[in-house]
């Protein structure tokens, strides 16, 4: 398993804002993301634009909008968004800090999850897409890693930002957006994205949680993306009882999709999924596998007393 807390380098900033940074969490498209601390302690996520797109004029006005809308988001499942600087020379965005491995480092080392982790993990997912959606936004960028799994429950990250970097002139210097196992015909045929892509992609997330297998295969983006436009989904290795309510998510017509609150196996009076936890209960009883359980712990925040200087 990856380290979860690398030590910053000296490059690496000491503070932002008046937050404490304390370790390098990793990397992705839009830049460096920091464990660091509020002034009184909390720990927080802080994601460091990259130099070059924070440059490009086009970007900063899409990140200055889709920040606006992701501090809209208030949702159980979501990690909020609590402060971000969209105008200074680097800007940045801050998120509650979420103690938990992604989605997709638990199924790579540990292999799917139990069907009634399953269930209120696509339940939590869903009801994080409905409050993205209620805000005015398309997540865009859903996928496994975007998924943490916390004590509680999921959260869902990373909402709406994706597309700041859509910028053409970026999209143009090489840089790919999205990740083709986890994309919408839509999103592969570069026509219009609506909030019931992300419906797709959830199908996508809640297939690969349950089977430990990508929907639409392995293999080479275009061979990926060709089968995600063209072809069925593999549900071969879902579990009987899900595999109705993920495959009418992967309709190919955004029509035919489910709405968040439709695709949630905990819905309504009559549940898509029978006899779901949170029905037979009244209260998800969220749990994980005790070895998934144990991943947890290397995500706990490293004391910021340590990291004062
Ligand atoms: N709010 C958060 N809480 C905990 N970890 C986070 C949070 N936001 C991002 N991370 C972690 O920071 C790392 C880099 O994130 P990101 O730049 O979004 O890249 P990607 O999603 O492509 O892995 C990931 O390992 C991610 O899990
Ligand atoms: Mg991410």
């Amino acid at each position: 398993m990856a380290e979860v807390f690398k030590a910053l380098g000296e490059k690496d900033p000491r503070q932002i804002a008046g937050y404490r940074l304390a370790a390098k969490l990793g990397s992705g498209g839009m830049g460096k993301v920091y464990l660091s601390y509020t002034p009184a302690g909390r720990p927080v996520a802080i994601k460091v634009v990259r130099p070059d797109l924070s440059e490009d004029p086009e970007f900063r006005g899409r990140f200055r909008r889709e920040v606006a809308a992701a501090k809209r988001v208030h949702g159980l499942y979501t990690a909020p968004v609590i402060d971000a600087e969209t105008e200074g020379d680097t800007p940045w965005l801050a998120t509650t800090y979420v103690p938990g491995p992604s989605l997709q480092s638990v199924v790579t080392d540990h292999g799917p999850l139990p069907v009634p982790t399953v269930v209120l993990l696509i339940a939590g997912m869903a009801e994080a897409l409905a409050a993205v959606h209620e805000a005015g936004i398309v997540h865009r960028d859903f996928k496994p890693s975007n998924v943490l799994l916390a004590a509680d429950g999921p959260r869902v990250i990373d909402f709406g930002i994706s597309r700041a970097a859509d910028a053409s002139s970026l999209t143009g210097s090489g840089m790919t957006i999205g990740t083709p196992a986890f994309m919408a015909p839509e999103q592969a045929e570069a026509t219009e994205i609506t909030a019931p892509t992300d419906i797709f992609v959830l199908g996508q997330v809640a297939c690969f949680a349950a089977s430990g297998a990508p929907a639409f295969g392995d293999g080479t983006p275009h061979g990926v993306l060709y089968r995600v436009v063209h072809k069925e989904p593999d549900l071969s290795g879902v579990p009987g009882e899900l595999r109705e309510l993920i495959g009418r998510c992967l309709a190919k017509e955004a029509a035919d999709r489910p709405t968040p609150r439709r695709s949630s196996p905990c819905a309504g009076p009559r549940p898509p999924v029978p006899n779901c936890a949170a029905r037979r209960t009244g209260c998800p009883p969220w749990s994980l596998p005790t070895s998934v359980s144990a991943a947890r712990a290397p995500h706990r925040p490293v004391s910021p007393r340590t990291t004062r200087r």
